[in-house]
C-alpha cells in the first residue's frame, strides 16, 4: 500500500513535471494552457516515435489524432446550410445563412483559410466548422472554408495554388451571383498558416490585371508571413512557449519547402540569412525589425546576424525567398495594392513579429491596417472556445475579429 502511494507520488511529480512548463505571469488559464499543450506534445512524441517505428508518417498520423478529437465536437445549425463542393477541382466547405425570406438581399462573403502548419487539421472539423458557421450566422455572410491539400502529400506551392484556384473561383462574378454575394464586400482571412495562404493569395490577386472582383479586406490571424529571421523579439522571447515552440515552426517551414530538417538547427541560428549570403541582401530591410517594430515590443532584443553562415540552405530552399511562401518579403510597389486589413496578434506567440511588422510595411506603403493586439493570449488561441479547449482567450479573440468584420465588411 505504501509502496503504491510512492509510486504513484512519483508519477504525479513526473507528470506535473511534464505538464509544467514556464509561461509568463500574464497568460490568461496557464494551467490550462499547460495541460492542452502537454498533450498536444505527447501526441507529437507519439507520433514521431510511431514515425521512426515504420508506422506511417509522423504528420499524417498526429492530424489524424486531432482530426478524430477535432470530430467530437462538430456543431450544425438550422439558420446555416452547409455544403461540401469543389470549386475548380479544390474541396471546400460553404456556409450560407438561410434567406429568412429575403431573397433578393445581396450578401457579404468571407473566403476563409484554415490554420494548422500547412500539415494539421480541417476545414470539416468541429474547430473550423464551427468557427465559420458563427461567422456565417453572426455576420449574415457566405463562409467559403478551403480544404486545401495538406503535408506530407503536397507542398509549397500546392497549398498556395489550391488555395488561389478555389479563392479565384469563387470570385468569378457568376460565381458570386450564384451565391448571392455583394462582389464589393468580400473578405479573405485565415489564421496561422492559412493567414500565411490568405495574404499570400490576397498578394497575388491584387496583382492580376484580369480580375473583376477584388477583396475589400484582409484579415490575418496570427499569421506566419517569413521564414528569414527566427531571431525577431517575438521568437526570442517566445522560444519555449506553448503549442508553437520555436523549433517547431523551423521544421514545418522546412518540410513545407520539402527541405531536409537537418536545417533547422542552422536556421533558427539565422545561418540561412547571414551577412555572406549573397541572394538575401535585397530582402533584409523588408524585416528589419530594429525600426519595423515600436520598442514596447523591441525591448532588450538584439538582432541575431551572423556574419559568416551557410550559403547552401537557400540554394537547397530557394523557395525560402518566395513571397508566396513568405509574403512579408514583398516589395512596396505590391503592398501598395492591399485592401484594407486587420491583423490579430497575441503576446505570447513567436509569431507576433510576423503580424507586426506586416502591419507596419502596409501602413508605409499606404494601406489602412487594424492591429489588434492581446496581451494575454496564445498562438493558436482563437479555436479554443468549446469544451474541453474552451478559452477565454478564444473566446474574446474570436468575437473581436467577428466584430471588427462586422463593421468594416
Ligand atoms: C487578360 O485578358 C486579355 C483579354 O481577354 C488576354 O488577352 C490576356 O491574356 C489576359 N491576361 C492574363 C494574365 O490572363
Ligand atoms: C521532395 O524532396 C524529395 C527528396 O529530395 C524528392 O524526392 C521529391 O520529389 C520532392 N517533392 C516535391 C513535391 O518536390
Ligand atoms: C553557422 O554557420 C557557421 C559558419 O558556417 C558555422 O560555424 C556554425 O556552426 C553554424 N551554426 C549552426 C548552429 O549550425
Amino acid at each position: 500500500m505504501k509502496s503504491a502511494a510512492v509510486v504513484l507520488a512519483g508519477l504525479l511529480v513526473l507528470a506535473a513535471y511534464y505538464v509544467y512548463l514556464p509561461l509568463p505571469s500574464t497568460v490568461s488559464d496557464p494551467w490550462h494552457l499547460m495541460l492542452l499543450d502537454a498533450s498536444f506534445r505527447v501526441a507529437q512524441k507519439t507520433c514521431n516515435l510511431a514515425h521512426s517505428l515504420g508506422l506511417g508518417h509522423h504528420l499524417r498520423l498526429l492530424n489524424f489524432v486531432i482530426c478524430s478529437f477535432d470530430k467530437l465536437n462538430t456543431q450544425s445549425s438550422e439558420k446555416v446550410k452547409i455544403t461540401d463542393i469543389q470549386f475548380d477541382g479544390v474541396e471546400v466547405r460553404v456556409y450560407e445563412p438561410s434567406t429568412g425570406g429575403r431573397e433578393k438581399t445581396l450578401r457579404r462573403g468571407v473566403v476563409y483559410v484554415h490554420g494548422g502548419g500547412w500539415a494539421l487539421a480541417s476545414a470539416r472539423g468541429g474547430y473550423y466548422n464551427n468557427l465559420c458557421l458563427i461567422m456565417a450566422e453572426s455576420l449574415d455572410a457566405v463562409i467559403v472554408s478551403i480544404e486545401y491539400r495538406l503535408m506530407p502529400n503536397v507542398h509549397f506551392p500546392v497549398q498556395f495554388e489550391d488555395v488561389l484556384h478555389a479563392t479565384k473561383h469563387f470570385m468569378r462574378p457568376e460565381v458570386l451571383a450564384q451565391y448571392s454575394v455583394d462582389p464589393s464586400r468580400v473578405a479573405i482571412s485565415g489564421d496561422s498558416a492559412g493567414g500565411n495562404l490568405a495574404a499570400a493569395v490576397c498578394q497575388e490577386m491584387s496583382q492580376e490585371e484580369n480580375i473583376t472582383n477584388r477583396f475589400k479586406l484582409q484579415a490575418l490571424i496570427y499569421p506566419v508571413l517569413q521564414s528569414f529571421d527566427f531571431n525577431t523579439p517575438s521568437y526570442q522571447q517566445n522560444e519555449v512557449t506553448a503549442i508553437l515552440p520555436r523549433f517547431i515552426m523551423v521544421k514545418f517551414w522546412i518540410y513545407y519547402l520539402n527541405g531536409s530538417y537537418d536545417f533547422a538547427y542552422s536556421m533558427v541560428a539565422n545561418n540561412h540569412t547571414a551577412l555572406d549570403v549573397s541572394q538575401v541582401g535585397p530582402f533584409r530591410e523588408h524585416l528589419d525589425w530594429t525600426f519595423l517594430l515600436p520598442s514596447r515590443f523591441r525591448k532588450n532584443y538584439q538582432p541575431v546576424t551572423p556574419s559568416a553562415g551557410e550559403a547552401e540552405i537557400i540554394q537547397a530552399l530557394p523557395a525560402l525567398l518566395d513571397v508566396r511562401a513568405a509574403p512579408l518579403l514583398a516589395e512596396r510597389e505590391v503592398l501598395r495594392l492591399q485592401p484594407k486589413t486587420y491583423i490579430l496578434t497575441c503576446e505570447i506567440d513567436i509569431l507576433r513579429d510576423d503580424g507586426l511588422m506586416y502591419a507596419k510595411r502596409l501602413e508605409k506603403a499606404g494601406v489602412e491596417v487594424t492591429v489588434d493586439h492581446f496581451e494575454d493570449c496564445f498562438h493558436g488561441c482563437m479555436i479554443f472556445t468549446t469544451w474541453p479547449t474552451d478559452f477565454s482567450a478564444g473566446h474574446r479573440t474570436r468575437d473581436s475579429y467577428i466584430k471588427w468584420l462586422s463593421q468594416n465588411l
